[in-house]
């Protein structure tokens, strides 16, 4: 039996990317699996079926994130399906890339729409749901400690925001035995990075020798992360910012 039978984890942008290593992993590890989706659907049941296969329990639901209500919409489709919850990965997010002089209001209120105040809202309307002894676990940035990408600079406010959620949420919910983290990932191999790895020829080895260890991160190398906070193990942990940047930032 996996170490986290029993338990019930909703993952927000689950259906690709790091979002989907960890709730496979999850998945894995025992946890029936809520597998969230904004747009697309498909890649969702795919996930869904891929935890199945590999002899766990998931579902997906659908709601897109950073419009008024999403939080409360969320959690009805949540609760169609499951009684409550454990584990909270936040981790559905978009970037933002443009610099200073070129970022008007409207795509600087959608990113803080999608990566901060969507979570803020799952986490409020999710306390009652979440059980004692449960897991947030908020995925930010290397970006939030770094000045290396400044045009990534808007982006990185978010990620700072998420993570002084995680920091006083777990003051909140501490009596409650939740612990509260934030998981910070470097440059790792998804549809979010595929642009910045391949603008040029040179441009995985460039980002590789970001990190100490030489190359660029894996949804697993985060998603693993993520099992341990989640795990009874990860138990003493909780308002913490874990660096999951294969020392980028060293
Ligand atoms: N990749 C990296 O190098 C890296 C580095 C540091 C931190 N991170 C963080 O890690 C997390 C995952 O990144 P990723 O690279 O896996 O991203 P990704 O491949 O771009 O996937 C983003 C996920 O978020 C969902 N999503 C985006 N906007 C949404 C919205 N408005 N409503 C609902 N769902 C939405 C997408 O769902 P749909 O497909 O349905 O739209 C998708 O599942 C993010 O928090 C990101 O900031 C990533």
């Amino acid at each position: 039996m996996g170490v986290l039978a029993g338990r019930t984890a909703l993952v927000t942008g689950a259906n690709r990317g790091i979002g989907r290593g960890i709730a496979e992993r999850l998945g894995r590890d025992g946890a029936r699996v809520a597998v969230h989706y904004g747009r697309n659907e498909a890649a969702a049941k795919e996930t869904v079926a891929a935890i199945e296969a590999a002899g766990g329990s998931a579902f997906a639901i659908g709601v897109e994130l950073g419009l008024p209500g999403d939080a409360e919409a969320l959690w009805e489709e949540f609760d169609r399906h499951a009684d409550g919850l454990d584990i909270l990965v936040n981790n559905a997010a978009i970037g933002s890339s443009r610099p200073i002089e070129e970022l008007d209001e409207e795509e600087y209120d959608t990113v803080f729409a999608v990566n901060v105040k969507a979570p803020f809202f799952l986490v409020k309307h999710g306390i009652p749901r979440l059980r004692d002894g449960g897991r947030v676990i908020n995925i930010s940035s290397g970006l939030a400690r770094t000045a290396a990408m400044p045009n990534n600079m808007a982006y990185a406010m978010t990620k700072s925001a998420l993570d002084v959620l995680s920091r006083d949420l777990s003051k909140v919910l501490g009596p409650r035995n939740i612990t509260v983290n934030s998981v910070a990932p470097g440059i790792i191999a998804t549809d979010n990075t595929y642009e910045l790895l391949h603008k040029s020829e040179d441009a995985w080895a460039d980002a590789a020798a970001l990190s100490a260890l030489g190359r660029v991160g894996e949804t697993a190398d985060v998603a693993d992360v993520v099992a341990f906070l989640a795990s009874d193990g990860g138990r003493w942990v909780t308002g913490s910012w874990v660096d999951v940047t294969g020392g980028s930032l060293t």
